[in-house]
């Protein structure tokens, strides 16, 4: 048998339930991953509390739940070459990847590298794609001031990192209890809410030449309020009500390779991504309740060992 977490009706976390099914197997063109862990994102309880984002993402009740997932190859199916029984990857599977077995095709998959922990590959493959969207979509660059507000989230310390790579000064939004942990990656913390165009003047009187908002719209705002040119300001998590010109990015804009270059890195610890907490699959409920709070350092992984 086989455990996964299913919702058959659309709500909070009461609606996820963890049950055995007999094991899938690999069709042609396919492989089956034995998964170790899942990273859960806020895209799962958004398609689990409502059928309108569910649709938008083509999930249709009843569905397993989860996007991220990291394991170790265990079938491949016919027709299926360049990948072998114990081939360690990560992926995405939306709406199934919290799960013993995943069924995909292997085009959709990354290879993990050694040395980087099924953990922390299993939380990588939307927020990673995520961050290196918006990067390409804000475009920093040495000498220049970045302001990117929510980088303490699971996109955020990637984004952060990322764009600390690229030489800019990073300023950076999170609450309080973030900002030693972001000062430590080389940014500068600044408070989000209230008053935020005033106090990242008073950090860069100079100006700021590009934002991401990966939270909301208050950091588009204040980029906008500093002078910021609309088309230097990326959104992940904005609706249409933005000024003309903000570039509306995500994880499908992610350039090519995206994922495998920063896999390598976090292998090699030039990146980090904090994983705030491991829940084990049966403990389901009190994971996503942790992810839906909103104050996650990192990500926040469901273990299916
Ligand atoms: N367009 C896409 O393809 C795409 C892809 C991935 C994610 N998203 C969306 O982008 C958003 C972020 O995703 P994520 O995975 O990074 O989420 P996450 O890991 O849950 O983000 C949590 C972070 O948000 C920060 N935060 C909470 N309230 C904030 C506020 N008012 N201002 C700034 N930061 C705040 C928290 O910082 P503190 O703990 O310090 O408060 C926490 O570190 C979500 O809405 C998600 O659905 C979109």
């Amino acid at each position: 048998m086989s455990r996964f977490v299913r919702q058959e009706r659309h709500g909070g976390v009461e609606q996820l339930e963890v049950v055995d099914r007999p094991e899938p197997h690999a069709g042609a063109g396919q492989v089956r991953v034995r998964v170790a862990a899942a990273g859960l994102n806020p895209v799962d309880w958004k398609i689990a509390q409502s059928e309108r984002v569910a649709r938008a993402f083509g999930v249709s009740l009843p569905a397993g739940f989860g996007s991220d997932f990291a394991g170790t190859i265990d079938e491949v199916g016919e027709g299926v070459h360049g990948w072998a029984v114990g081939d360690r990857v990560f992926g995405g599977n939306r709406g199934a990847a919290v799960a013993d077995h995943v069924v995909v095709d292997p085009g959709t998959l990354t290879r993990t590298p050694s040395g980087l922990a099924d953990e922390v590959a299993a939380a990588l493959q939307i927020a990673g794609q995520t961050a290196d969207a918006a990067i390409a979509a804000a475009a920093p660059r040495d000498g220049e001031t970045v302001l990117i507000g929510g980088a303490a989230g699971g996109v955020g310390v990637l984004t952060t990192q990322l764009a600390l790579e690229t030489g800019a000064r990073v300023l950076a939004t999170a609450s309080e209890r973030n900002h030693d942990f972001l000062r430590e990656l080389g940014a500068e913390p600044v408070a989000y809410g209230e008053g935020l165009a005033e106090r990242v003047r008073a950090l860069a009187p100079g100006g700021v030449d590009a934002a991401i908002d990966l939270h909301g719209t208050d950091t588009i705002e204040a980029a906008v309020a500093l002078g910021v040119r609309p088309a230097r300001i990326a959104a992940i998590a904005a609706g249409p009500d933005v000024p003309e010109g903000v570039v509306h990015t995500g994880g499908g804009d992610a350039r090519p390779g995206a994922l495998e270059r920063i896999a390598a890195a976090l292998a090699t610890g030039s990146l980090v991504l904090p994983i705030e907490r491991t829940f084990p699959i049966e403990r389901i409920r009190d994971a996503v309740e942790l992810q839906r709070g909103g104050h996650v350092r990192g990500k926040v992984v469901v273990s299916l060992r």
